[in-house]
């Protein structure tokens, strides 16, 4: 009988997966079986919980958050404030006009209120704030209108906030390109300006789109020693290996080579062990998905390439990544 993902990782970290209303059901088995955790992959973002300002929809997100309940998993919340899936009347008055400060940072603190106590003792940790951080060398904060109208402090107040409404959930900064040297310096740069400020925040999630060449193995140890070192728990949020190297364009694949699959499943082996070697700052390892029939890669960063990034292959059955990620158990 096959071994469970999270009973092989129970004494590592939870293991988790991105979930939507489709996924939830053609998944159903595979995430009960393998999964104890997951996160709503679009389903608690400001545009579909809050599309505007007197109105919040939760249906999608508490279907999500009652399969969670139903079937003994956890619920990672994701996410509260984002440049992106924000709809535009947060911004802007009723005649179009831009916002002022203390408008923005009310809404977004109604918004969090709302939303965090909405789920309060059942999210049992938040993407606070996601990211902010700038990819482009030399810039610090990404552009933004929550960082033009509101000022570089928006971040703390997120912060504050979404402690206020549930002390007890756990607060992440969470972001992606974090093995990148410069960006991950920036990332660090940032948890320890809201540490130093007291600012509740209690983990950093490292979001691992990684893909067949990269980041290379001895960049994702840099990055978690660093984050690791700022005391913070850490979970990786978003992980999923994308069968292809970071420059090929190929668009013509309807089924993943014998050799991609196997590549695949070395990176997979191996950053696991790596996973496991820090499983005292590794609280939680969730992938955007859980099985190759549904991927949001499909459709980046080309629109219809098809896409094999999981453990899992389309009909469910396990891949050699599955196999890699078990074996040293054994
Ligand atoms: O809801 C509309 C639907 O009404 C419409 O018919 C359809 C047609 O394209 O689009 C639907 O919206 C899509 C939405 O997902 C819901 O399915 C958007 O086009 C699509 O852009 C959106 O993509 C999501 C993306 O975030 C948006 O930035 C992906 O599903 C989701 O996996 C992705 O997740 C993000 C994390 O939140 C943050 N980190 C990066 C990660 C990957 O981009």
């Amino acid at each position: 009988k096959l071994l469970a993902l999270r009973s092989v990782y129970k004494d590592y970290f939870d293991i988790g997966a991105a979930v939507n209303l489709t996924t939830i059901e053609s998944q159903k088995e595979l995430l009960t079986a393998h999964y104890n955790s997951v996160t709503a992959e679009n389903d608690m973002k400001f545009e579909s919980v809050h599309p505007s300002e007197e109105a919040y929809t939760f249906e999608a997100a508490d279907k999500i958050a009652d399969f969670a309940a139903a079937n003994g998993m956890k619920l990672r919340g994701h996410t509260l404030v984002w440049h992106n899936q924000t709809p535009d009347w947060v911004f802007q008055n009723a005649n179009g006009a831009p916002v002022d400060r203390e408008t923005l940072l009310a809404r977004m603190k109604s918004h969090i209120d709302t939303v965090v106590g909405r789920y309060k003792g059942i999210v049992y940790c938040w993407d606070v704030v996601n990211e902010v951080i700038e990819d482009k060398s030399g810039v610090w904060l990404r552009e933004s209108k929550w960082l033009n109208l509101a000022g570089e402090d928006f971040i703390a107040k997120a912060f504050e906030y979404a402690h206020a409404a549930d002390p007890k959930a756990l607060l992440f900064y969470n972001d992606y390109n974090e093995c990148n040297p410069e960006k991950r310096d920036k990332i660090i740069r940032l948890v320890q300006s809201l540490q130093a400020k007291q600012v509740p925040i209690h983990g950093i999630g490292l979001q691992g789109h990684w893909n067949l060449n990269g980041p290379s193995l001895a960049e994702i140890r840099e990055a978690i020693e660093r984050y690791a070192a700022t005391g913070l728990k850490l979970q990786v949020t978003e992980l999923d290996i994308s069968v292809f190297d970071h420059d090929d364009k190929r668009t013509d694949l309807t089924e993943p080579t014998a050799d991609l699959l196997e590549r695949q499943a070395e990176r997979y082996g191996e950053i696991f062990e790596l996973f496991r070697e820090y499983k005292e700052a590794i609280t939680a390892v969730t992938f955007w998905g859980a099985a190759d029939d549904y991927t949001w890669l499909d459709n980046f960063p080309v629109r219809g390439r098809k896409n094999w990034p999981f453990v899992f292959d389309a009909k469910h059955e396990p891949k050699a990544s599955f196999g890699k990620i078990t074996d040293w158990q054994k």
